[in-house]
């Protein structure tokens, strides 16, 4: 039996530049070999696109996306990248909305809904992040942060684009702390996620990605929930030995 099929995506955050991303890829790429139930995405900074585009060009398991874009195609956005700019270097995933975007760069639900309907027109795949705060938690109103996040993604992207989307929850308490969501807690939003979906006509069959605090550890443990369909993980992609040990990793049959 074949295993179901996993992503492993590492989001790079503000690392690793052109001469680091190449310095990774060429370590990396030594470790690992395809393997046919997953594939790996990588998130490089928007100045280091083009260099991993490049160096992944000979593994078909491997995409490369861009961290954030705008929805416009081009125009008077200082500091800003297109989608058509990220595709050219070599961009075929985007990442959007990430809690960091969200709270430290004041993203809404609204442009991320914006910008999830433009990468899906320009024939991209979305990955994009939803996840509650640690008062929002504590407050019991993670279901409710989590449908509102999804609200005008619904509204915003056709129910038949929505095979083409990759969601990851990824609760803020758990980003860069080491204190990553039970598999049972995340099991439960991945869930609600599908359960949300479903009412509004949508397949839910899409992938479900868990993020936060993700290692070598605890990734076995989060995966054996059939709700995961993989991972987005910072700090422990940052390293290429010790992110190429984590995607190789089996659970014992
Ligand atoms: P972390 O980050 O793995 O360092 O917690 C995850 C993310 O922000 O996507």
């Amino acid at each position: 039996m074949t295993a179901r099929p996993l992503i492993y995506a590492a989001n790079w955050k503000m690392n690793l530049g052109p001469q680091d991303a190449a310095a990774f890829l060429d370590r990396f790429l030594e470790l690992t070999a395809p393997q046919p139930d997953r594939s790996l995405w990588f998130f490089p900074p928007a100045v280091s696109l083009a260099t991993v585009a490049h160096a992944v060009r000979p593994r078909p398991d491997i995409l490369v996306g861009a961290q954030n874009v705008h929805w416009e195609p081009k125009g008077a956005f200082t500091g800003e990248i297109s989608i058509p700019m990220a595709q050219e270097a070599g961009a075929e995933v985007v990442l959007i909305g990430h809690s960091e975007r969200r709270h430290l760069f004041g993203e809404t639900d609204d442009q991320v809904a914006r910008k999830t309907a433009a990468v899906l027109k320009a024939g991209l795949r979305p990955l994009v992040c939803v996840g509650e705060t640690l008062a929002e938690r504590e407050g019991g109103r993670t279901e409710q942060v989590i449908l509102r996040q999804l609200e005008p993604l619904l509204d915003k992207v056709a129910s038949a684009d929505w095979g083409r989307l990759v969601v990851a929850y990824e609760p803020v308490w758990a980003i860069g702390t080491g204190k990553n969501a039970t598999p049972d807690d995340a099991a439960q939003v991945h869930e609600l996620i599908r359960f949300a979906l479903g009412r509004r006509g949508v397949s839910g069959r899409l992938p479900i990605l868990y993020g936060g605090s993700v290692s070598a550890k605890n990734v076995l443990a989060l995966l054996a929930r059939p709700e995961l369909d993989g991972v987005l993980v910072g700090g422990a992609s940052l390293d290429p030995d010790g992110w190429a040990e984590l995607v190789g990793l089996e659970a014992a049959p």
